[in-house]
């Protein structure tokens, strides 16, 4: 057969187009950024219009780069930042707000107040998720509640919510169909995993419609033929899944046990629990990996919101490298008799702590320390918070004698001082692939498979392989003791 698959990324900072051909190469990409919008502090909002017209450019431009017409693109596979809120009119598609993105805190209170009337094991328990602003829920309560004519206007079925990928679907299909995928709706605080429903009992907490919900798909699935007019031809939409949840599928983590972590603006690291929905003891999050012909695959999710922001903050805000490449080799040059510390939280912490009040800290500094040793703290502070994350990942899912080998992507990875890092904090390989645009192929594999072009998971499965492993090497005294000035350096940085 031959043919191309076509995959959206629609990210937090930019949007891309990917050309596959059928051998699962990328012929051609498209790229654009777009500004982000910070109303208040610690807000943060996309303009809907800006993801729309990213989108429509970079499919449009990585086609023609890659001379390649509508008509011989098979499918299309979404794939997107996710938790960001939408909700628009359905009669005539506008949004009445700007996207809130996940980033964003504003529903800080709410999240307590929720939490303080009780209701948190409940949300834990259906959902998986913890009550933090980072997810859709109170977004979406917020919106019907601060927007004016919302609510009414909702409560007469004339308003639809959707995460990124929901809004693209709608419009890409002219307005026809109203859907998302499972993976996606797993991150709305709505969304009953365990039952694979909308749940009622939830929609009523949070005051939300069930009329202006989606539906949800598995993540191949029929999701509707783009408008004709768009790219030249009505091309399919048949894969949609949350980034995160991309990137598992595109290394290939299809059984039980199977790690990935992704280095990105924050890191998400998600260990496949194959149809066993564990539930966390150590503030994990418990999310779909992915739904295939009906059946869920659950994945045990650590956050954190701080990875290669920590880079950008050394070369924007401290100007210490020019390119965000040039960290690792700052950071080898750095005085190994210095123990610099950096705890990240920019923006509070994630996993496993959920403190939204805290805020970065450096510790250890000397009259000696300079560049060098910041961008290595910067660098080991990424490590660390993985090694944090895997920790409780081992102590909520036994997995026996099996080595942990973790498999990651995401732009960071390219930088061997920082991968080497990486094996010897966590004390365990990390492997490397070859193919790095890992987010995308997993959003064009779910297209390329359900349209018959591309393998099935074990062809794709096999596909998989490796740039490079980096195996540990530093000593166990040399680990633990910069460990533990870790876990001290942390502790005096939690806001409780
Ligand atoms: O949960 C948020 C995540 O999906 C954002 O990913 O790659 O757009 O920063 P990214």
């Amino acid at each position: 057969m031959t043919g191309y698959v076509l995959a959206i990324d629609q990210g937090t900072t930019s949007t891309r187009a990917l050309v596959f051909d059928a051998q699962m190469q990328v012929v051609e990409s498209a790229q654009k950024e777009f500004p982000q919008h910070f109303p208040q502090s610690g807000w943060v909002e996309h303009d809907p219009q800006d993801l729309w017209d990213t989108v429509v450019w970079a499919v449009r431009t990585a086609l023609k780069k890659a001379g390649v017409a509508a008509q011989e693109v098979k499918g299309i596979g979404i794939t997107n930042q996710r938790e960001t809120t939408l909700i628009w009119d359905k009669a005539t598609g506008e949004p009445i707000h700007n996207a809130i993105v996940w980033q964003d805190r504003r529903t800080g209170s709410l999240c307590e107040q929720l939490r303080a009337q009780g209701h948190e094991p409940l949300f834990t328990d259906k959902t998986g998720l913890l009550l933090d602003p980072y997810f859709a829920g109170t977004k979406v309560k917020w919106l019907l509640e601060n927007v004016d004519g919302a609510r009414t206007r909702a409560e007469k079925g004339e308003l639809a919510f959707g995460t990124v990928d929901s809004f693209l679907i709608w419009r890409l299909t002219g307005g026809k169909r109203h859907l998302t995928d499972a993976t996606n709706a797993s991150r709305t605080l709505l969304y009953n995993i365990g039952e694979n429903v909308w749940d009622e009992e939830l929609l009523g907490i949070l005051g939300v419609p069930a009329s202006l919900l989606p539906e949800v798909k598995d993540c191949a699935d029929d999701f509707g033929i783009c408008d004709p007019e768009l790219f030249g031809a009505p091309i399919p939409i048949c894969g949609v899944a949350g980034d995160q949840q991309a990137a598992v599928i595109g290394q290939a983590c299809f059984e039980p046990g199977m790690l990935k972590s992704t280095y990105g603006t924050g890191c998400f690291a998600l260990l496949n629990t194959g149809t066993q929905k564990v539930k966390s003891e150590n503030r994990l999050l418990t999310t779909i990996a992915y739904r295939f012909n009906g059946e869920t695959t659950y994945a045990l999710e650590g956050s954190i919101f701080v990875a290669g922001a920590a880079v950008q903050w050394l070369r924007d805000e401290l100007g210490l490298i020019d390119r965000a490449d040039q960290a690792g080799a700052l950071a080898a040059k750095a005085d190994p008799n210095q123990h610099v510390y950096l705890v990240p939280a920019f923006v509070g912490f994630g996993a496993p702590h959920w403190d939204s009040e805290a805020r970065g800290a450096m510790f250890g500094l000397t009259r000696g320390s300079g560049a060098p040793e910041f961008a290595r703290a910067a660098l080991e502070s990424v490590c660390y918070q993985t090694h944090d994350l895997l920790a409780a990942m081992h102590k909520d899912w036994q997995t026996g004698d099996t080595e942990t080998v973790l498999r990651v992507d995401g732009g960071m990875v390219a930088s061997d001082w920082t991968m080497q890092c990486l094996a010897d904090i966590l004390d365990a390989p990390v492997d490397r692939p070859t193919m790095l645009e890992t987010t995308a192929l997993g959003a064009a594999w779910l297209a390329g498979s359900y349209t018959g072009l591309w393998p099935d998971a074990k062809g794709f499965a096999k596909a998989w392989a490796r740039d490079r492993r980096f195996e540990p090497k530093m000593a166990k005294d040399e680990r633990k003791r910069k460990l533990d000035g870790w876990a001290d350096a942390v502790g005096r940085t939690l806001s409780h």
